[in-house]
């Protein structure tokens, strides 16, 4: 009896699916599920349905570059959003692509995996602003979009170097680079091609450092790891000459208040550092600048300010909870539209927990 019931429901699923495919309410669909049905066969739907998601939205795609698969993240990026975008995708303002004077802001960066799919698959967007508080992160954004033949040179030097050692003469090699990366005598172009190629070969590709300001992530040992991805590279800079970037001076996401223009239609993504769940030990260390509750609530002040402004505002993180369990983004952030979605944590110190987890997505808009 119950096995029958399970089939007609996921039968009803396909055939729900369908529909909303044929009635083209599709981007509700993963959304929805997630949100009404946290129970075993929801899981299998939310994966189905993000399954059939990922097949449309590749093939509604407008891409600006010349191959969509090259626009991502030159860097690995703890916390990307490179597994998310569909779901992100789908909580875009509607019509998003019919909106006119876009601009386009990412206060918190990072590897930039949305900020790469926004401007590969929507040609709306006229304008980008650019800011992550990690300075060599913005200098190597900064190389990429003005001048990455120099870039490629230089991490084309360093892979050869590389290629060339056998395994332990990799190792001290990696940590001579890291040695070198952590004097600050080295010039900042060089600084920027030895960050790419220690975000390469360290320990998971995370970005860690001491009280002191020094990297200091192990070596990652991988077999033969892409240090000088020039495709990529390329096809990044492509996308980022394309338009008017402005790529702040590395500091706080406050830098970006300057950049919005009123006459804009400004859509902000922020994806700060995530609250730690609360069994969770905080292992990501992004700079040696901490992002606790307080800052949580001064980034909810600041997301008030910009709403009052005119700005579509969307925010991702965790699905942290408070001690009496309820949940704290939900707590912040009241009065804002909020939805959880299913994410694969791609980086996690603890490999048993590099598994699905739901994250927040709160927006100021429906
Ligand atoms: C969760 S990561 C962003 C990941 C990004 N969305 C991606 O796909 O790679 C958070 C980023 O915020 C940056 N950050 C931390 N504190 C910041 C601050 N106060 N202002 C601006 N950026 C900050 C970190 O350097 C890190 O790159």
């Amino acid at each position: 009896m119950s096995i029958y019931s399970h089939r007609l429901r996921n039968q009803g699923t396909i055939v729900l699916t369908f529909f909303l495919f044929l009635f083209d309410i599709r981007k509700k669909i993963c959304i929805f599920a997630v949100d009404n049905h946290p129970n075993v066969i929801t899981i299998v739907k939310i994966i189905y349905s993000h399954l059939i998601y990922q097949i449309i939205s590749n093939t509604r795609a407008m891409p600006k570059a010349k191959s969509i698969s090259l626009v991502k993240p030159f860097v690995k990026w703890a916390g990307g959003k490179g597994g998310l975008l569909p779901s992100l995708d789908a909580l875009l303002p509607a019509n998003f692509a019919d909106l006119a004077n876009v601009t386009y802001v990412e206060p918190f960066v990072g590897g930039g995996a949305m900020l790469f799919y926004m401007l590969g698959h929507y040609k709306n967007i006229r304008r980008a602003v650019v800011n992550d508080i990690n300075a060599d992160l913005i200098h190597c954004f900064k190389l990429v979009k003005d001048n990455p033949q120099e870039l490629i040179e230089r991490l084309r030097t360093i892979e050869n170097n590389y290629y060339h050692c056998e395994a332990n003469g990799r190792k001290e090699l990696f940590y001579a680079y890291r040695d070198q990366y952590n004097k600050t005598t080295i010039s900042d172009d060089e600084r920027a091609a030895v960050f790419i190629f220690l975000n390469h070969t360290c320990f998971n590709g995370l970005y860690r450092v001491n009280a002191s300001g020094k990297f200091n992530v192990p070596y990652g040992r991988y077999k033969r790891p892409v240090i000088c991805n020039e495709k990529v590279i390329m096809a990044d800079h492509e996308l980022l000459s394309s338009i008017e970037v402005v790529i702040c001076t590395p500091g706080d996401y406050k830098n970006i208040s300057r950049y919005i223009r009123p006459q804009d239609c400004n859509f902000i993504y922020f994806d700060p550092p995530y609250r730690p769940l609360l069994d969770e030990i905080n292992f990501k260390s992004y700079s040696n600048s901490p992002f606790d509750d307080k800052q949580q609530e001064e980034l909810k002040s600041f997301c008030d300010v910009l709403a009052n402004r005119g700005c579509f505002l969307m925010l991702s993180n965790s699905d942290s909870k408070n001690t009496d369990g309820s949940s704290y983004f939900e707590r912040l952030y009241e009065g804002y539209n909020i939805n959880r979605v299913i994410a694969p944590r791609l980086i996690n110190s603890f490999p048993q927990k590099r598994i699905p987890q739901t994250e927040i997505v709160i927006r100021n808009y429906l």
